[in-house]
């Protein structure tokens, strides 16, 4: 866990409940949560990669609650849109302490200045760049902080904390505006979010199968009630290990460049790698970036052609055809 959870216990007096269900909000794959009875914890992580490391650790692990819980222990979101919306669903499917954890830089400052209004609390601890405390919870107690059972914007359902939750992404947008109408029977979305770009693709009557693969469980939820058309699959995943059944005639993605809160190349990188192994020997993938990113090196070792089809000041199209198996 974070070092706070174990001062905490150790020495700020918190105390968790001797029996029932501990439940862990949210926390990320580098924390260690051997502080806690593993036999009783249950870990909810909508994002798939981090669900399947604790997973692996033998962790009870889903990607929503299962309450109720005897207590609850909230890792501050990466998302901030979703630190209320956490808050709420614990404190309604807890009947003992709510635990809340956060560095600094997720805003755990105003998440303890805004409880400190409605209740007393237990601590704070802070420690290692962040602060915990506790409080007794009441289903009730959040209910303003409860979000809307359904948020639509640009037409489509989105969600608090998931990606381009305020409107389509213009770098999609792009990719949209410069795809052929026909891509091929059968297309995969990798990273495909709520669903933009997988319901612009079922607009070709010649598919006939859709994956939409995508790590964020809230994100794919969303994507369910965006795109209805039966040849649409869908796979909560995480794309840098997905296979489908069949190879695909074309991939499209606009894949994520960030890994917590520091650009990362290398997730996309990995998604230009998951796509060459989903492809027919003859297979495209059609890919946006941001102009700076640097994939074109890993694209030209995966595949035998790459090309620019369009570029703008801000985002790039990548067309890769005809992938190459890594050597074994
Ligand atoms: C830049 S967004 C694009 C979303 C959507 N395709 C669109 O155009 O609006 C990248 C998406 O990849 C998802 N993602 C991040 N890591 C992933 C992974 N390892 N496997 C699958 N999806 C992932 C994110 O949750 C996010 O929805």
């Amino acid at each position: 866990m974070s070092p706070r959870l174990s001062l905490a216990l150790e020495q700020g007096g918190l105390v968790l409940p001797e029996d029932g269900r501990i439940a862990v909000f949210h926390p990320r794959l580098d924390m260690d949560l051997s502080d806690l009875p593993k036999d009783r914890v249950q870990i909810i992580q909508p994002f798939k990669p981090d669900h399947d490391g604790f997973a692996a650790q033998g962790f009870d692990c889903t990607p929503a609650a299962e309450g109720p819980y005897a207590a609850s222990i909230i890792c501050l979101p990466r998302a901030k849109a979703l630190i209320r919306a956490v808050i709420h669903t614990a404190a309604s499917c807890t009947d003992g302490p709510l635990v809340i954890d956060g560095g600094k830089t997720d805003g755990i400052d105003s998440v303890l200045k805004d409880i400190r209004k409605r209740t007393d609390i237990g601590g704070p601890v802070s420690k290692a760049h962040g602060k915990i405390f506790w409080l007794a919870a009441a289903p009730d107690m959040f209910q303003d902080w409860r979000p809307p059972e359904t948020q639509i914007v640009d037409g489509f359902h989105t969600a608090p904390g998931v990606f381009s939750a305020d409107g389509i992404d213009p770098a999609s947008a792009f990719l949209v505006n410069t795809l052929p109408k026909q891509l091929g029977k059968r297309v995969a979305d990798l990273g495909a979010g709520w669903g933009y770009l997988s319901r612009h693709l079922l607009a070709d009557p010649k598919l006939e199968t859709l994956d939409l693969v995508e790590a964020d469980h809230i994100a794919l939820d969303c994507a369910r009630l965006n795109v209805t058309d039966p040849r649409a699959r869908f796979h909560w995943a995480d794309a840098t290990r997905w296979t489908p059944d069949h190879r695909v005639d074309a991939v499209v993605m606009n894949p994520p460049f960030h890994t917590s809160r520091a650009a990362d190349p290398g997730i996309g990188q990995a998604f230009i790698e998951a796509a060459a192994r989903c492809l027919t020997p003859s297979g495209t993938l059609w890919m946006v970036a941001n102009r700076h990113l640097p994939y074109e090196t890993t694209l030209a070792t995966r595949f035998a052609h790459v090309d620019s089809v369009a570029s703008n000041y801000r985002f790039k199209v990548l067309r890769a055809t005809r992938p190459s198996r890594p050597r074994r």
